[in-house]
């Protein structure tokens, strides 16, 4: 039997990922140990898993370098690769925002806005241009966006808001809702056919810890 892989994001998915997998029955042992080792395994279940940047996930996914993977549904939409979304797993739930100052509430139809920062220039690109048929520049930042509109770089932001505190302790607030989001079980295409049986056991014992 060869192994199944399967590719986890790196970051705030990883231990919500892990727990979610042992639940399921799958021994994350090696993958729990600190060690530098890239690819873990389970040899019981002939599982192998590796950690790779979130943005990298749906791009292991895809070529078939891992059958399975874990990935935010942020993640997904700006990435826009050809996979299987076959499971929401709810964990990590947050929204993708448009997001600007307290004066801006309400004036999202009425005024112009000529520069969104955001870390997710895709999204961006289809809800302004694509959505609202706006022409705007997006200006792709890696963090912290909530400043830019704090020091004029840009009107608004899209981003992803969890609790809302960052946005409200920097005197900001939602204009418009994107997206929902939260983890996503993701399968190759080829994978999905080849090994439907072991793939399938294992959403089913993922579902049933969702549900
Ligand atoms: C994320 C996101 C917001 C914040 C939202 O940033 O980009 O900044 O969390 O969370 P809240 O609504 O609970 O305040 P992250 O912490 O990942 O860091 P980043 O700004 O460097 O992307």
């Amino acid at each position: 039997m060869r192994y199944l892989t399967i590719a986890l994001s790196k970051g705030r998915l990883t231990e919500l990922s892990i727990d979610l997998l042992e639940n399921a029955g799958v021994d994350c042992t090696e993958l729990k140990e600190k060690s530098r080792k890239l690819i873990l395994t389970d040899e019981k279940n002939k599982i192998r898993f590796f950690l790779a940047k979130p943005a990298d996930v749906p791009t292991y996914v895809e070529y078939g370098a891992a059958d399975i993977g874990i990935v935010g549904k942020d993640t997904l939409l700006e990435e826009g690769r050809d996979l299987y979304e076959v499971l929401n797993l709810k964990f990590a739930a947050c929204k993708m925002c448009v997001a600007g100052p307290r004066e801006l509430e309400g004036k999202m139809d009425s005024m112009t806005i000529t520069r969104v920062a955001t870390k997710y220039p895709e999204i961006a690109k289809e809800y302004f241009r694509y959505k609202r048929r706006e022409s705007v520049e997006i200006i792709k930042l890696s963090g912290s966006i909530e400043l830019a509109p704090l020091v004029g770089l840009s009107e608004v932001i899209v981003d992803l808001v969890e609790t809302g505190k960052t946005l409200k302790e920097n005197g900001l607030v939602v204009l418009d809702t994107i997206a929902d989001i939260s983890a996503r079980l993701i399968v190759n295409r080829v994978s999905m056919k080849m090994e439907s049986q072991r793939i399938n056991h294992l959403i089913l014992k993922l579902r049933e810890q969702i549900e």
